[in-house]
């Protein structure tokens, strides 16, 4: 089997590089492509003999063909111009989420044109394609998707290709439409959320933090390890486990901020922790606000894609795969 990852330098990129290759045996070849370079945190994958690194900007047509090669039978496009980013700057995320994604399946219709089983591309959608509407709520997998970001809209528009693509027999698509992950490790990224793994990621490491959201801020999130083994479990899935709309909404646990903060406390053990202090931003509050507060998703657990119990469990999850690995 052969695997391209776009984003394949990112949070989530490499994270599903290392499952794979250490859980699939039938894995012969997994393309991670970026135009940035994995970091350090990635040698183990990068090592791995499977494993080829294609450095590129993804809306240049030569690298999507380099991207994915002939022999390529899954995607993972999770490339993308994260939420603050595709808002700052609206042509730069319209070039990459949308004409990205479009070029991917293009790439993928081409290839699969004649094969028993077309290519299989699994796209990254977000939360972020609910409106205000949906803010601050429990939403299922019927809510209404009224993005009101610029990023949101371009997830909705993707989430909509996938469907149509596979609806034509191009690719086999599936989409998984993910709640805030927390913890990310290392550096934060542009993501308007990136403050809800930074409220516990800094402190466990004796770092002081700014929070720029109210305490009683509720966000829906997921674990790494939960949206990890969503991705793994879509190549043991038959095309027709799932029906028209491709679209998975993965659970996403309720996390109020606050109760983040006593976790850490609770959970933190003997280490020195870091504070986290209040500097409210309208901006990220209102792009925040405008995203449901937790996420039931019927389809995720028929597929066995099942949520996490607690925000406890989260930061000990953290604890054990980054701090104490
Ligand atoms: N992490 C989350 O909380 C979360 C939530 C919802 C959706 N998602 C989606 O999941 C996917 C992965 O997220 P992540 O957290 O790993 O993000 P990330 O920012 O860590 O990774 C995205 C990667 O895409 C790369 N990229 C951006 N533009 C590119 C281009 N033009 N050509 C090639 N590569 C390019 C970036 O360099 C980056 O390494 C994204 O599509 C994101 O929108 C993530």
């Amino acid at each position: 089997m052969h695997i391209t990852i776009t984003g394949g330098a990112g949070f989530l990129g490499v994270a599903l590089a290392r499952s794979l290759l250490a859980s699939r045996s039938e894995l012969s070849g997994l393309r991670l492509v970026d135009h940035v370079e994995p970091s350090e945190a990635a040698a183990d994958v990068v090592g791995d003999e499977r494993v080829d690194v294609l450095v590129g900007d993804l809306v240049d047509p030569d690298v999507v063909d380099e991207a994915i090669g002939p022999a390529t039978d899954v995607v993972y496009h999770l490339a993308s111009v994260v939420s603050a980013g595709a808002e700052a700057d609206f042509d730069l995320g319209y070039r990459v989420n949308l004409l990205g994604t479009i070029g991917v399946l293009e790439r993928a219709r081409e290839l699969g044109a004649g094969r028993d089983r077309p290519v299989r591309v699994v796209f990254a959608s977000s939360l972020a394609t609910h409106g205000s509407a949906a803010g601050g709520r429990t939403v299922d997998a019927s809510a209404a998707q009224r993005p009101e970001t610029s990023y949101g809209v371009q997830k909705a528009c993707g989430e909509l290709l996938v469907n149509d693509y596979h609806r034509r027999g191009f690719v086999e698509g599936w989409t998984l439409r993910l709640p805030t992950v927390v913890v990310r490790p290392g550096a934060p990224n542009r993501a308007a959320s990136g403050f809800a793994s930074g409220i516990i990621r800094e402190p466990l490491t004796g770092v002081d933090t700014v929070c720029p959201v109210d305490p009683a801020t509720v966000m829906a999130v997921i674990s790494p390890r939960r949206v990890i083994d969503a991705f793994d479990r879509l190549l043991d899935l038959p095309g027709d486990a799932l029906g028209a709309d491709r679209t998975i909404p993965l659970p996403g646990l309720g996390m109020r901020v606050a109760d983040a903060i006593a976790a850490v406390r609770a959970e933190g053990g003997d280490r020195p922790l870091g504070t986290v202090r209040f500097d409210p931003d309208p901006e990220i509050q209102r792009i925040v606000d405008s995203w449901p507060a937790r996420i039931e998703s019927a389809p995720a657990e028929a597929l066995g894609m099942g949520g996490d119990e607690s925000v406890a469990a989260i930061v000990r999850q953290h604890i054990d795969d980054e701090l104490d690995r």
